[in-house]
């Protein structure tokens, strides 16, 4: 007989592998950002149920690293996004209005800059000059180049990933 409620999905973690890094920097939770930089390196990111593990392993409080991790744009709670939206917010993409091509992600798919959607597809990230700035406003999503965007085509290009992928589920 099938349970009834199911568990929640729980990210695996290598605890050996946070061992090691926790007694490369002998415990000392004055190296907090350090190791939270090396656990990043292992997973992608700082899975959000590690941090009671690495809480007792240097003696802190939970509160304590969780506050790092939220306080420092390098820590990120979750894993990438199957898609990489890197926006461009160099000087020629910011005078062609990269602004509202920013809002426009954000009122589309319901994130900011550094934050990946619940569902795993997509992550935004806001760099400087991508190197096509005749072609501003631009944004990269993976590998390929959108450019000369305005928010309607912006909105477009995500609506055709999100359509590919819901062909590719079916
Ligand atoms: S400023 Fe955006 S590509 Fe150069």
């Amino acid at each position: 007989m099938a349970d009834a409620v199911e568990s929640p999905q729980v990210d695996a973690i290598p605890y050996q592998e946070f061992d090691k890094i926790t007694e490369k920097y002998k415990g000392d939770p004055s190296a907090i950002i350090p190791i939270l930089q090396d656990v990043q390196e292992i997973m992608g990111y700082v899975p959000k149920n590690s941090i009671g593990y690495l809480a007792e392993k240097l003696e802190v409080s939970p509160a304590k690293i969780y506050g790092i991790v939220t306080f420092y744009a390098q820590f990120r709670l979750q894993p990438k996004g199957k898609y990489i939206i890197m926006l461009c917010e160099g000087t020629a993409c910011h005078v062609n209005g990269a602004k509202l091509i920013s809002k426009s992600i954000t009122d589309e798919l319901e994130i900011e800059g550094g934050q990946t959607t619940p569902d795993g597809l997509f992550t935004l990230e806001k760099v400087a000059c991508i190197g096509c700035c005749s072609l501003a406003p631009v944004m990269l999503i993976n590998e390929e180049v959108h450019a000369k965007l305005t928010p309607d085509a912006t909105r477009k290009v995500l609506k055709d990933y999100v359509n590919k992928e819901a062909a590719a589920q079916n």
